[in-house]
């Protein structure tokens, strides 16, 4: 079965943590939702950013459904959800926001319209169809910024810290939508319950290696 999304061997650090991920090797298939947990500063938003091709190995091999990641290449197939939402609302109202993938995928008007209307419906953000992103509460963008992650219809969806600023209601919103929602991907997170509530397998990141955890 090709995967979704493998890594092999990857290697990557910055100037002054040259040997932040040392070896890190990872299997995506359909159906798996891979949750990866690990202290602050242990390389897990950079670990995101290497797959969805932001930034480029040092060593060692990314493929996304057997096509060489390639830093710098818009991916079409990997939605990421950053950390903090407001880094990727950028339209004038939550609708056309979440208009705003699709279009650049170059969908018809009519496709694009009825992919809104699905993204939002899924996410349960109808009613905030008009409003404007940056007077939505931190629950409410995270909600949309998934939208408009799901509106370009991704294989594979990369959540970085998706519970940060959330309070428990919005926690609880969020983990139905991931419990429904069976796009695969990978979790970054610090709340293992969470973690163990929408994953299929959990990964600590320690010291630059993945090391399974137990559900
Ligand atoms: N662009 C950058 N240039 C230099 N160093 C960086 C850069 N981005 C991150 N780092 C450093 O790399 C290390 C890992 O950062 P990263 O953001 O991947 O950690 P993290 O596991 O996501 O942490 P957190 O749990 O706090 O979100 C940190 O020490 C950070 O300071
Ligand atoms: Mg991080």
């Amino acid at each position: 079965m090709t995967a979704l999304l493998e890594i092999r061997d990857l290697h990557f650090g910055y100037g002054r943590t040259p040997s932040l991920l040392r070896g890190i090797n990872l299997r995506v298939t359909g159906g798996d939702r891979l949750g990866i947990i690990g202290d602050n500063g242990s390389g897990k938003t950079t670990l995101l950013l290497l797959c969805a091709a932001v930034l480029k190995p040092q060593r060692g091999t990314i493929t996304c459904l057997g096509q060489s990641v390639v830093a710098g290449q818009f991916q079409p197939a990997v939605g990421v959800v950053l950390q903090h939402p407001a880094d990727q609302l950028i339209g004038t109202t939550v609708a056309e926001d979440v208009a705003f993938g699709p279009e650049n995928l170059g969908c018809s008007a009519l496709e694009v319209q009825q992919r809104v209307h699905q993204a939002l419906a899924m996410t349960g953000t109808l009613h905030l169809a008009n409003r404007l992103p940056h007077q939505l509460s931190g629950g409410e963008q995270r909600m949309v910024a998934i939208a408009g992650i799901l509106a370009m219809q991704p294989k594979l969806i990369l959540y970085d810290e998706p519970t940060a600023f959330l309070d428990q209601r919005s926690c609880r919103t969020l983990m139905e939508f991931l419990q429904t929602n069976a796009t695969p991907g990978l979790v970054v997170s610090h709340d293992l319950a969470f973690l163990r509530a929408v994953c299929t397998q959990i990964f600590l990141l320690e010291s630059g290696h993945l090391c399974p955890l137990g559900l």
